[in-house]
């Protein structure tokens, strides 16, 4: 198997990760200060969210040079840096790809824009007004309003899927495709161990441009971008092709992964994979955000996944990221343990967001704070994601050891407890927990790479089973704080609890009617 298969990825907002040079903000130097911090954890990659020249209308996805770190991060030898020294601690190092759009400060851009005859007009997607004037269709914004933007110098909209800071690339075009596949070369040669995509799902927009429908269950008050449904703009069937192209360049490299960020229901999720799994090796499968916080509904939402899954494509899990709200503040800090339980023991690659490993929760922004473009385009509709890319508080001292500067976002209220150092101290924190479950997880290669089988799924509870080289174990979450009982019928006489969230049951008989205490999960070794 490869290590992307068994591994477990862990995600860095770079900005928010470890100040070194007391700016405030996060740089390439702190991340590779921490590494050792990622190692002892137990997890196997590192992927850095955009570290390029930016001039940060996006915090980094507004790209302006896609070969070069930005000041504000440090310098490529930093960077090498932090790749020699992952490397040398048996980590691996995944770097954001953002092909879909640059910064309106990219070269490319400027001489796009000058003229209708520009040698890179056709680089980027300039319409003509509609007949009647105006734009010229009606496609929306991902982050408010129009999705065109009008220059007046030539006449022309351009097409923006973000912010108008972010033009989106023609991808039709063949100079266009051949000049982002010099740019994942650059840095596959460098030593990079592979990719996250940006919404790899937006790379093709329908030749003709068509209009998108209107959204049936769209609702007054929602998301404005939600009005349409995008099926013009986005996941049209020639994507396929530039990503099995991404995928040809990764091959020319050993051992390399191809991610994609890619919000569709998994239905269309999986065609990702590409024919013949020529695709992407991991369309991130983000389910579990949005799912209801159910049992029955989590369960039902696996069947459909893995039913769903091309033959032989590996699964993949995550529970949050930069964009989504944080998890502990979704289900609640009494089911923090049993999420992790969840992603750490599902079939597939799990994918950790720097400091769901502390319980960290979202944090609440002042207006006075806000940095989210996002939030700011269309405030108080609850967009921001600030909330979730706040600095990771490594100890009780001031500033907990982030930065010697108030920093970017504020921490958490509670980084004077909640953070790494007094967590590692205490034996009931989630940080240990998380640290014993992934060393568990290591050791049982039926967790990683076993067989996945649902064993029971009652009220609040929900039992599968995970089994490889002749191991069998069973995992058992109560997703609610009432106890709750699972029948399970096909337990072996002898069969022991191994690993739990509360401490004390390790090592209890389970027979073949289990009760779970509220929000308890446990980890059950199945021999006969
Ligand atoms: C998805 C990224 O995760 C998000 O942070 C960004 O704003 C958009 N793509 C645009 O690049
Ligand atoms: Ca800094």
């Amino acid at each position: 198997m490869h290590w992307w298969q068994t591994g477990i990825l862990y995600q860095v907002y770079p900005r928010s990760f470890q100040d070194t040079n007391g700016d405030g903000v996060g740089d390439l130097a702190g991340v590779t200060q921490r590494l050792p911090y990622l190692a002892e954890l137990g997890v196997d990659a590192v992927w850095l969210s955009p570290v390029f020249v930016s001039p940060m209308a996006d915090f980094g996805y507004d790209i302006a040079d896609y070969t070069a770190i930005d000041p504000l991060f440090g310098r490529l030898a930093d960077f090498d840096a932090l790749v020699a020294r992952a490397h040398d601690l048996g980590l691996k190092v995944l770097l954001d790809l953002v092909p879909n759009h640059t910064s309106i400060e990219h070269p490319w851009f400027k001489e796009s824009r000058t003229s209708r005859e520009s040698a890179r007009r056709d680089w980027y997607l300039w319409r003509d007004p509609a007949p009647g004037g105006g734009p010229p269709n009606n496609w929306l914004s991902e982050f408010g309003g129009s999705a065109w933007q009008y220059e007046a110098a030539t006449g022309q909209y351009y097409y923006h899927a973000f912010l108008r800071e972010q033009p989106d690339l023609n991808w039709r075009n063949a100079d266009v495709r051949r000049a982002m596949h010099n740019v994942m070369r650059f840095w596959l040669g460098r030593g990079v161990d592979g990719f996250r995509v940006d919404v790899m799902w937006h790379l093709i927009k329908d030749a003709a441009f068509r209009d998108n429908p209107p959204n049936p269950a769209w609702r007054e008050g929602e998301a404005d971008y939600g009005r349409l449904l995008p099926v013009y703009s986005t996941d049209r069937p020639e994507v396929q092709e530039v990503v099995c192209e991404l995928r040809a360049v990764i091959d020319e490299f050993p051992d390399r992964v191809l991610i994609g960020e890619i919000y569709l229901p998994v239905d269309k999720l999986v065609a990702y994979y590409g024919d013949e799994l020529l695709g992407a090796h991991l369309p991130f499968n983000f389910s579990l955000i949005g799912v209801p916080w159910r049992a029955d509904a989590i369960a039902a939402l696996v069947d459909r996944y893995e039913a769903a899954l091309p033959p032989g494509a590996w699964p993949n899990w995550v529970l949050g990221n930069h964009d989504r709200p944080r998890i502990v503040s979704r289900v609640g800090e009494a089911q923090a343990k049993v999420a992790a339980m969840l992603l750490l023991t599902l079939r597939g690659t799990p994918s950790l967001y720097y400091g769901d490993e502390l319980g960290l929760p979202q944090v609440a922004i002042a207006p006075d704070r806000v940095r989210d473009p996002w939030e700011r385009n269309l405030p108080g509709q609850g967009l921001g994601r600030d909330g979730c890319r706040t600095p990771m508080p490594w100890d009780s001292g001031p500033l907990a050891g982030f930065s010697t500067v108030e920093p970017w976002l504020p921490l958490n209220a509670d980084a004077g407890i909640r953070n790494v150092a007094a967590e590692s101290a205490k034996s009931t924190s989630t940080l240990t927990f998380y640290r014993r479950l992934i060393a568990l997880r290591r050791a049982h290669p039926a967790l990683s790479a076993g067989v996945y089988r649902p064993l029971a799924q009652s009220g609040s509870g929900f039992a599968y089973e995970r089994t490889a080289g002749g191991e069998i174990l069973a995992v058992a979450l109560n997703f609610a704080s009432v106890s709750v009982e699972l029948s399970l019928e096909s337990m072996p006489y002898g069969s022991r609890v191994l690993f739990g969230t509360r401490p004390g049951r390790d090592g209890e008989a389970v027979g073949t009617r289990l009760v779970l205490h509220p929000d308890e999960g446990v980890i059950i070794s199945c021999e006969s």
